[in-house]
C-alpha cells in the first residue's frame, strides 16, 4: 500500500479552504492508502512563538475537525508533529544539505516576509527553514504523495529537490513525493475574493454557527458592476457563485445562467448559498462538538496515531543514519 502524509498548521481552527482544498481529499484517499495526517504544531511556532497556549488548544480542535470531516482514526494515523521527534532529527540533517538560495526563493517565504512586515532583525531562522521542516515531515514517512491545496505545490517542489539531493549524496533512500491536488477546490476563495486564509480575515470556519455563516456570506463580494438585480453578473469572478459551484456541483449551472442574464439578484444567490453551506456543515459541527466534549478519547486517538507514526519514522531514521555514516 502506498503511503501518504499531509498536515495542517494549528494556527487556529480550520476553514472551508482547508476542508475543501485538502481534508475532503484525505477522507477519500484513506481507504486506498496508508495515511499519516499530521497537525504541525512546530510549524505554527514560526508565526505564533509568542502565543504557544493557543497552538496546543487549536491542535486539539483541528484533530476533532479531522475526525468530524470523516477521517477514521483507526484507519489513518492522526497525530501531533511535536509528538514524533524524528521529524526534528531529519530536519536537522536535511538542513545541512539544503542551499540557502532554494529557501530564499520560496514564494510563501517572500509573502510572509512582506505580509508580516518582517525585517532582517525579526526574521527567524525557523521561518526561513519552514520548507525544510515540511520536507522532513514528508520524507520521514518516505511518502509517495501528499494531498494538499495548490498553494503548497512550491513546497512540494522543494521537498523533491531536497530528496533528490539526499539520494545523490548518500544513496537512494527517499521516493520523490508528488502533490495530489483536488482541481475543483485547488484555491477556495475567501469572502473578499482572495484565497481563503485565516491571515486575510476572509474565512468561514468549520466552528462558525449557522448565523455566523449567514452574516459572513451576506457580506461576501459579488460582481462589482452588478448594482441592480437586472444587471448581468460574472459568475467566474463572483465569490458567491464560485462557492455555489463548489458546494452544488450538480445544480449550480441554472443559478449561473440566471446570474449572467440578470435574472437573479445577489441577495437570492447569497440566501441559497447560506442554506447549502449550512446544510453541508451541520453534521460536521455536531460531530466536532461531541469529540471536543471527550478530551480523554481525543488524546487517546492522538497517542495511538503518534505511536503508529513512530514505527515508520524510527525505521526511516535508522536507514538515514546508516546512509550518512552516523554510527
Ligand atoms: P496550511 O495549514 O496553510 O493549510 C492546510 C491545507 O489546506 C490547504 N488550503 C487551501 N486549499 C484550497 N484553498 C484555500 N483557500 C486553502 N487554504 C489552505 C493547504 O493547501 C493545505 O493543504 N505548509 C503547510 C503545512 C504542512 C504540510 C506539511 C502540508 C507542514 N508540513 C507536510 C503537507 C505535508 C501549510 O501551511 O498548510
Amino acid at each position: 500500500m502506498e503511503r501518504l502524509l499531509s498536515g495542517m498548521q494549528p494556527t487556529g481552527v480550520l476553514h472551508l479552504g482547508n476542508l475543501e482544498g485538502a481534508l475532503r481529499n484525505w477522507v477519500r484517499l484513506q481507504k486506498d492508502y496508508e495515511m499519516f495526517c499530521c497537525i504541525v504544531d512546530w510549524h505554527a511556532l514560526t508565526t505564533m512563538y509568542n502565543r504557544t497556549d493557543e497552538i496546543s488548544s487549536s491542535a486539539r480542535e483541528v484533530a476533532a475537525e479531522y475526525i468530524a470531516a470523516g477521517l477514521d482514526p483507526e484507519k489513518c494515523s492522526i497525530f501531533l508533529q511535536s509528538h514524533v521527534k524524528e521529524h526534528a532529527e531529519l530536519h536537522l540533517l536535511l538542513s545541512m544539505i539544503t542551499p540557502l538560495g532554494w529557501l530564499e526563493r520560496v514564494p510563501t517565504y517572500k509573502e510572509k516576509r512582506e505580509n508580516l512586515g518582517l525585517n532582517e532583525e525579526s526574521l527567524s531562522y525557523g521561518l526561513l527553514g519552514y520548507p525544510v521542516l515540511m520536507a522532513s515531515d514528508i520524507l520521514v514517512y518516505r511518502a509517495q504523495a501528499v494531498p494538499v491545496g495548490k498553494d503548497q505545490v512550491p513546497h512540494l517542489e522543494i521537498t523533491r529537490e531536497i530528496a533528490r539531493r539526499f539520494n545523490f549524496l548518500y544513496g537512494d533512500v527517499f521516493p520523490e513525493p508528488k502533490a495530489i491536488v483536488n482541481e475543483s477546490a485547488a484555491v477556495v476563495p475567501g469572502l473578499d475574493g482572495r484565497k481563503m486564509s485565516k491571515s486575510y480575515d476572509n474565512a468561514i470556519y468549520l466552528s462558525d454557527d449557522a448565523d455566523t455563516v449567514a452574516k459572513k456570506i451576506m457580506s461576501a463580494f459579488t460582481t462589482e458592476t452588478k448594482i441592480r438585480k437586472s444587471d448581468p453578473g460574472i459568475p467566474e469572478t463572483c465569490v458567491v457563485c464560485q462557492l455555489r459551484k463548489l458546494y452544488d456541483p450538480e445544480g449550480y449551472q441554472t443559478s449561473w445562467e440566471e446570474d449572467r442574464r440578470g435574472e437573479r439578484g445577489c441577495v437570492q444567490n447569497k440566501r441559497e448559498l447560506i442554506d447549502i453551506i449550512n446544510a453541508s456543515l451541520e453534521p460536521l459541527r455536531i460531530k466536532r462538538k461531541e469529540l471536543l466534549a471527550d478530551p480523554a478519547q481525543l488524546e487517546k486517538y492522538l497517542e495511538d496515531g503518534a505511536e503508529r507514526a513512530r514505527q515508520v519514522t524510527s525505521e526511516t531514521l535508522t536507514i538515514v543514519r546508516k546512509a550518512m555514516n552516523l554510527r
